[in-house]
């Protein structure tokens, strides 16, 4: 279908989500994937005229998406990769480079304050909007700017401060990330190269960084109370539906162990919230976002 602004954005029919999360779970929905930020203003834009619904995918690392998949338009920001160096630290990444990639030739041009990334298997649209990050800090503090395209397809500019970066939260959920500029600050390669490994065999001695997962699946309920220990303390570790399990190394992660469904995983993160609750009174909330319906629990 063409609008009234002339632009139909290219779209994949039915295609399986899941191949594009790492936790491999979820149905199928129309896909875009824009190769300029243009393309990218120009899709919202026809969502717009057109009232079609649209989500952002970026890695999908942070993302349990539903077996029946969701209705809409699915935005990929694969194709979105420039990445440009300014002076003094200052770098231009597309919302679809990879943090291994950001990480990587940033470093390799003596530019540090990405620790914070290391074994997050995401983009940089997505680590600015959950503001990624953990006891090496977070992203935020390297993030100068963010440039974004609003629904309705209109290109803006907004300030670290205007995008109101918190714990796993920031103002950027109603719009898609185009590109954010870094300031990072000059470091001694081979000293980041050192720190840059310790902190990636710490992580993959303390998480299941092989196995299929969507990262953490809870917001830690205080900074000292981790929902990770919490699951661990409640003896619900390796406690398994379907193909979804929680994992043995860390308590926060649900893996999928082979063909987990949707379905598996949140019966999974049910038992979970309703252990830890039982145990401490505390209700765990989801850091993971979830896409489309979510199945009512059965109940024995
Ligand atoms: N712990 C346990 N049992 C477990 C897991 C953890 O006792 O099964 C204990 C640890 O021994 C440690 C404490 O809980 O004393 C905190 O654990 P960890 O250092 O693993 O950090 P976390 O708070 O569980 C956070 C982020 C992670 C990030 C790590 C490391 C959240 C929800 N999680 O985890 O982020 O990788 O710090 O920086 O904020 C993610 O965002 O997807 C994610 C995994």
């Amino acid at each position: 279908m063409i609008s009234r602004i002339g632009f139909a954005p290219s779209i994949t029919k039915s295609l399986l989500l899941s191949p594009l999360t790492t936790l491999r779970v979820g149905g199928p929905a129309d896909v875009c994937v824009p190769r300029t930020a243009d393309e990218l203003r120009l899709a919202l834009e026809w969502c717009a005229e057109t009232a079609t619904p649209w989500r952002v995918l970026g890695r999908g690392s942070n993302l349990l998406v539903s077996d029946d998949g969701v209705p809409g338009i699915v935005i990929h920001t694969a194709a979105l990769r420039t990445l440009e160096f300014g002076d003094d630290g200052q770098v231009t990444a597309g919302a679809g480079v990879r943090t291994s990639v950001l990480l990587g030739r940033t470093r390799d041009r003596g530019l540090g304050g990405l620790e914070c990334l290391v074994g997050y298997p995401a983009t940089v649209g997505g680590v600015a909007r959950m503001n990624a990050g953990g006891k090496w800090g977070c992203a935020s503090a390297v993030i100068e700017k963010v440039r974004v395209v609003g629904a309705g397809g209109v290109l803006r500019e907004m300030t670290a401060e205007q995008c109101r970066f918190g714990y796993r939260t920031s103002a950027l959920a109603d719009c898609v990330v185009a590109e954010v500029v870094f300031r990072l600050p000059k470091v001694d390669v081979a000293d980041y190269r050192r720190r840059v490994d310790e902190i990636h065999r710490e992580k993959a001695a303390t998480q299941p960084l092989a196995d299929h997962s969507a990262g953490c699946v809870f917001k830690n309920p205080a900074k000292d109370l981790g929902a990770g220990r919490l699951v661990d303390e409640a003896g619900l570790k390796g406690l398994r539906v379907g193909g979804a399990q929680v994992s043995t190394v860390h308590g926060n992660f649900i893996v999928n162990k082979g063909g987990a469904s949707a379905t598996d995983v949140h019966e999974l993160i049910d038992r979970v919230r309703e252990g830890v609750e039982r145990r401490t009174g505390v209700r765990l909330q989801l850091e993971v976002e979830v896409w489309g319906e979510t199945p009512v629990p059965a109940r024995s």
